[in-house]
């Protein structure tokens, strides 16, 4: 059996995307998606952003940019689920549900917040000040992002890996308040992707746009040109033999070069090749690389609406799993409607009972049991053995009562739950896609029809 990995990661939208970005974040987490045994969820950050810039020329600029990027890069959007987080409004209700679970001792400990604290501190300041909810409670609407999905993999850079900590930490402690046995979220794992590069900038230090060292991604040919020809070299003149090992324009042309391409650039800088001329290597390389994306890029970025139809796609995606999965969890903190549960009795024999049955017989040794059968006749499930027909008659009750299911994969077959005990079982399915139908023709079977 092979379920698929979820894989999950937000970007936040704050800036444009540069070739450290590219290279070390979103090059591989395409290619990561392009992998048969992945499912991945990509979306833009765009709450988050809001933390840390209050500029909405800026957040929409960047939402705009980072979104071309991720398609002109080959991102596959029938393939990955690809969305902005401010379209999911289950995720800032899911924050929330979250919010009082969390522990406000466990968001004291947070990096990124104790780090502002301290340089209050250091200046003499108010340990709090400029600190605002957002930035403390940013952990919080994170583990939303993350177990909205239940995520199992969350690749990120080491500065977040605390936040998939705290995630965690969160998630379990609503697992154990409401789930009674039920794992509602799943625990999600950093990815740190040791192989990935992370790119040197123009002085040598990691690419970032606090060193204010980028090189750009999809600017015109000349910003990009403008800024290889920054790049810092030693003094070596031409004909000189030039140290690739310790040159990070040679490491920064590794990171987009084939093998072969990096090995004759290597044996040319030994022979003494001038920066003048490596660097124009350099700019050749990168306009072939990125050219082609180059131009899909600015085709995007001209076509708003376009994007924004894809995104909406997105979004439609990502919401067909938060909105019941949320329905299931404000059931769960009991913020249920007042009249499901008495209207249900009534109406659930009459028309629920139509299209699915249950038909009890009893075993040999005297136990009683019941199948509940599909409107074709297809076994949804088979109960325990139960010691009288009472209490099997109970059972087949609560399950039309309209109450949330407690349903629990387990490889290709399913059980059901309540109240902690498992009352019956799923047959055996080809695979777990079948699994997951049935497991949905269960839900509609048992889902009491309005009168
Ligand atoms: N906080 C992350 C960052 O700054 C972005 C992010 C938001 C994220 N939500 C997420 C990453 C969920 C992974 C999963 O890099």
């Amino acid at each position: 059996m092979t379920t698929r990995t979820r894989i999950l990661t937000g970007i936040t939208t704050t800036g444009t995307p540069h070739l450290g970005n590219y290279a070390g974040a979103i090059r591989p987490a395409i290619v990561a998606s392009r992998d048969s045994n992945a499912d991945s969820f990509y979306f833009l950050a765009d709450y988050h952003a809001l933390i840390k810039c209050d500029d909405p020329l800026r957040i929409q600029r960047s939402r705009l940019e980072i979104a071309a990027t991720w398609l002109a890069g080959g991102l596959d959007v029938d393939r990955v689920t690809f969305y902005r987080q401010s379209d999911i409004p289950e995720i800032p209700e899911l924050t929330w549900l979250l919010t009082c679970v969390a522990a406000k001792g466990l968001l004291n400990r947070a990096h990124a917040y104790k780090a502002s604290v301290d340089k209050n501190v250091e200046t003499g300041e108010d340990p709090d000040a400029g600190i605002t909810m957002g930035l403390y409670s940013y952990p919080v609407l994170m583990a939303a992002d993350i177990l909205m999905f239940n995520a199992h993999k969350v690749p990120v850079g080491r500065d977040q890996i605390q936040h998939v900590e705290m995630a965690r930490d969160i998630g379990q402690r609503f697992n154990h308040l409401f789930g009674h046995g039920k794992e509602f979220f799943t625990m999600p794992e950093a990815l740190i992707e040791e192989s990935v590069a992370t790119l040197p900038g123009l002085d040598g230090r990691k690419m970032s746009k606090s060193y204010d060292n980028t090189i750009p991604l999809f600017s015109s040919a000349k910003e990009m040109k403008d800024a290889i020809s920054r790049i810092v070299t030693d003094s070596r003149a031409p004909g000189e033999a030039k140290d690739p090992d310790n040159s990070h324009l040679f490491t920064l042309f590794q990171a987009f070069a084939t093998p072969a391409q990096s090995d004759e650039f290597r044996s040319e800088l030994l022979q003494g090749l001038g920066w003048g001329e490596a660097k124009n290597r350099l700019f050749q390389l990168l306009d072939n690389e990125l050219g082609e994306s180059r131009d899909r890029y600015n085709t995007l970025i001209e076509r708003p609406a376009d994007l924004e139809d894809i995104l909406q796609h997105g979004a439609k995606k990502a919401r067909a799993v938060a909105t019941p999965f949320l329905n299931e969890l404000r059931e769960a903190v009991g913020l249920r409607s007042f009249v499901a549960q008495t209207q249900v009795a009534a109406s659930t024999k009459k028309k629920a009972a139509k299209a699915a049955r249950f038909v009890s017989f009893r075993e040999d040794d005297g136990s009683f049991r019941f199948r509940l059968l599909a409107a074709d006749g297809e076994q949804l499930l088979l109960s325990r053995n139960f010691a009288d027909g009472k209490t099997a008659g109970q059972v087949t009750k609560q399950l039309q009562s309209g109450q949330a299911l407690d349903v629990r994969s387990e490889d290709l077959s399913f059980s059901v739950w309540l109240e902690g005990e498992c009352v019956a079982d799923s047959p055996a399915f080809a695979e777990s896609a079948v699994r997951d139908a049935a497991i949905e023709a269960l839900r509609i079977a048992l889902t009491p029809v309005q009168e």
